[in-house]
This record gives structure tokens, C-alpha cells and sequence, in this order.
């Protein structure tokens, strides 16, 4: 008989607001891919995380689009469904439940102190704060505690919503005995990839992505409109390849060492055209690219293999999340719950209807 200690559980996730990219690639998903034997993994597609800035219909309608790109982007890039459990934040009914209960133990002077929160409304132009973007971080907590988690793969600018989710931990325990783990948060990747324009981090909104989903002739017309050594006006004048990001990028993608170490070379010295750089960047993007590809055809053909994975992850996501809600039930002494209305239980417990 084996009897093995379970894994750790691991949960981090996207919302579903575009397809995922390169810099989404080493800034996680590549960690998440050398994680998931290590950990029982849990990701989350965070659709209600979406309605903090964009509440309205007219946003809510793309969600579904979304859901499944991301979905095709994790199977594509190699999360095995297999190993490691996908699904959808609103098709779990306890994490509305265990929000509210949340939302008690923060005060609004902490959550006005998360820097992230500011930057989010000032992004979607946003001018006076609404009480659930306010609140943003305590589902966060929910996502991290209903599977109870141990560890959360974020970037630095998450952090502090982690940092929230190990206060609401401990204040939980505090008032209501031990209950949750206090989950870590585990700095992932690489901590960000500069975008096309060699200005900005990667991103949908700024137009300088380059996606796991771009065909090859669009990388290629992306790579050719690269922002590179601006110094540099001739192929015979000496560039720098540090911060260049196309050199970031042969650094981060190109698995031909040897060739980037003699582009590099040959680019210092003045001895190599920026169209050169260039067509073998496209190529070794490509390259990296080509396999992801042929798995996002193959799901993108396959839909209901897509829909069966996102149904068992839910399933069984569900699963632990009603177990989590009985214990949060039983330790607070809310015993109300939704299915006691058909069972014949005494409603009114000890008190018998009169206190
Ligand atoms: N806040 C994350 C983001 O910036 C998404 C997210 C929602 C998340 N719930 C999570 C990440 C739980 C880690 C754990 O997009």
C-alpha cells in the first residue's frame, strides 16, 4: 500500500479579458508548466474579477469567448488536465458566499492602502471607487481559501492581495478557530517582458503583444516593426543588445544559444543588419511557437474537448468548494443553509423559538 503525503495545493489564475501572450508565457505560464507535477494545481478563470472595472452587458457578453481562448491557451501551452484542475470562478456558487463572509473581517482603511486598487480604476478611467473594486482583493482571498491553498504563483503587483488573503486567513481562525492554512504567495517567472515598442511591459491594452494564438505571418509583421537600438542607424554601427528587446527576446525564446551569442556579437561590433536580427528572431519565435499552434488547432477543432475539461474542473472544484463552506458554516454557526428548507430539521435548534 502507498501511502503518500498529498501534494501541496497550488492556485493562480487569469481573467478573461484577451488572449494570453509571450510575456504572459515566462511571466507564468511557463513556471505554472514546471509546477503542476509538484503541486495539485488549481487555476482559475476569473470571470467575476472582470466585472470590478466592467460591470456592463456589453462586456459580460465577450466573457464566454474569453473563457475558451484561455482555456485553449493553458492545454495549448501544456497544463495537463490531467494533473491539474481549470475552472470557472462564477460556476462556483460558494465563492458569492464566502465573499461575504470575508467582506467582514477587512476594514475599508486597509483596502484603501492596496496601491493596485488605485491603479486598476485610474486604468479603466474609473473616478470614484465602487465598493466591489474596493473589494476586489477579498475575492481574491475567497479564489485562494475555497480550495484551500497553500501557495499562489503571482507577479509583484498581486502580491499584496495575497499578503490581504493570509490576514483574512488569520482573522478567520482568530474569531472563528483554525480553519485555513495561511496560503504563500510565490513569485513567478520572470517579472515582466517588454513590449514590441521596447517601451512598456507586454500588454493587450498598449497594442505591443505578441500572442501564443498570432499565426506565423504575424509574428513575422510584428518582429519587423520591433523597436530596437535606436542608436544605431547602419548595420556597420555598433549597437547594444542590453534592453534591447529584440535581443530580450532571442534571450528568451531562440533555443539556438549559439546563434544569439553570435548575433550578439556581430551586433556590437557593427557586423550584422537589424533585418537579419530580426528574420532569425521570427524564426526562432516561430519555432517556439509552432507546437502551441498545432495543440490550439487540435483543441480549437475539438471544442467539446475543451468544454468537457472546464465541466470536470468545475466539478470538481465544486466539490471542495462545498466542503469548505460546511466547514466555514459549522465553525461561524451559520447553520442555515439553502438544502435544510427540504430536510425536516429542527430550524431553531436549542432555542426552541424563544430566547
Ligand atoms: N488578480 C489576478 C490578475 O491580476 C487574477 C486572479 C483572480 C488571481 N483570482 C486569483 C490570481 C487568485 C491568483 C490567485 O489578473
Amino acid at each position: 500500500m502507498t501511502n503518500k503525503t498529498p501534494k501541496p495545493r497550488l492556485l493562480t489564475g487569469d481573467r478573461p479579458t484577451g488572449k494570453l501572450h509571450l510575456g504572459h508565457y515566462v511571466g507564468s505560464l511557463a513556471n505554472r508548466l514546471s509546477m503542476q507535477d509538484q503541486y495539485d494545481s488549481y487555476f482559475i478563470i476569473a470571470d467575476l474579477h472582470t466585472l470590478t472595472t466592467k460591470p456592463e452587458p456589453n462586456y459580460i457578453k465577450d466573457l464566454p469567448f474569453y473563457i475558451r481562448e484561455i482555456a485553449i491557451d493553458y492545454l495549448s501551452v501544456g497544463i495537463d488536465p490531467n494533473k491539474s484542475t481549470i475552472y470557472v470562478q462564477s460556476a462556483i456558487p460558494e465563492t458569492f458566499q464566502l465573499n461575504l463572509i470575508f467582506e467582514m473581517l477587512v476594514t475599508v482603511s486597509r483596502l484603501q492602502r492596496i496601491p493596485s486598487l488605485k491603479e486598476m480604476a485610474r486604468d479603466a478611467h474609473i473616478s470614484s471607487m465602487p465598493f466591489g473594486l474596493l473589494g476586489y482583493p477579498v475575492l481574491q482571498a475567497v479564489d485562494i481559501l475555497l480550495p484551500r491553498a497553500n501557495v499562489v504563483p503571482v507577479g509583484k503587483d498581486n502580491q499584496s492581495h495575497v499578503e490581504l488573503a493570509r490576514e483574512i486567513a488569520s482573522r478567520f481562525n482568530t474569531i472563528y478557530g483554525q480553519t485555513f492554512d495561511e496560503p504563500q504567495d510565490l513569485l513567478s517567472g520572470i517579472p515582466m517582458l517588454i513590449g514590441t515598442d521596447g517601451k512598456n511591459k507586454m500588454s493587450k491594452s498598449l497594442h505591443n503583444a505578441i500572442y501564443l494564438s498570432d499565426d506565423p505571418a504575424t509574428v513575422a509583421t510584428k518582429v519587423k516593426g520591433m523597436y530596437t537600438d535606436p542608436t544605431r542607424l547602419r548595420a556597420s554601427d555598433p549597437g547594444h543588445t542590453e534592453g534591447n528587446p529584440v535581443f530580450i527576446y532571442h534571450d528568451a525564446f531562440n533555443s539556438k544559444k549559439d546563434e544569439v551569442a553570435d548575433l550578439k556579437e556581430r551586433y556590437r561590433t557593427g557586423k550584422v543588419s537589424d533585418v537579419e536580427v530580426k528574420d532569425k528572431l521570427t524564426i526562432a519565435l516561430n519555432n517556439f511557437l509552432d507546437p502551441i499552434r498545432e495543440k490550439r488547432a487540435y483543441f480549437t477543432n475539438h471544442p467539446m474537448m475543451v468544454q468537457d475539461v472546464l465541466n470536470a474542473g468545475i466539478q470538481k472544484m465544486q466539490r471542495e468548494a462545498r466542503r469548505t463552506m460546511e466547514l466555514v458554516r459549522e465553525r461561524t454557526g451559520l447553520s442555515y443553509s439553502a438544502d435544510l428548507v427540504s430536510d425536516k430539521v429542527d430550524l431553531f435548534g436549542e432555542y426552541g423559538g424563544q430566547k
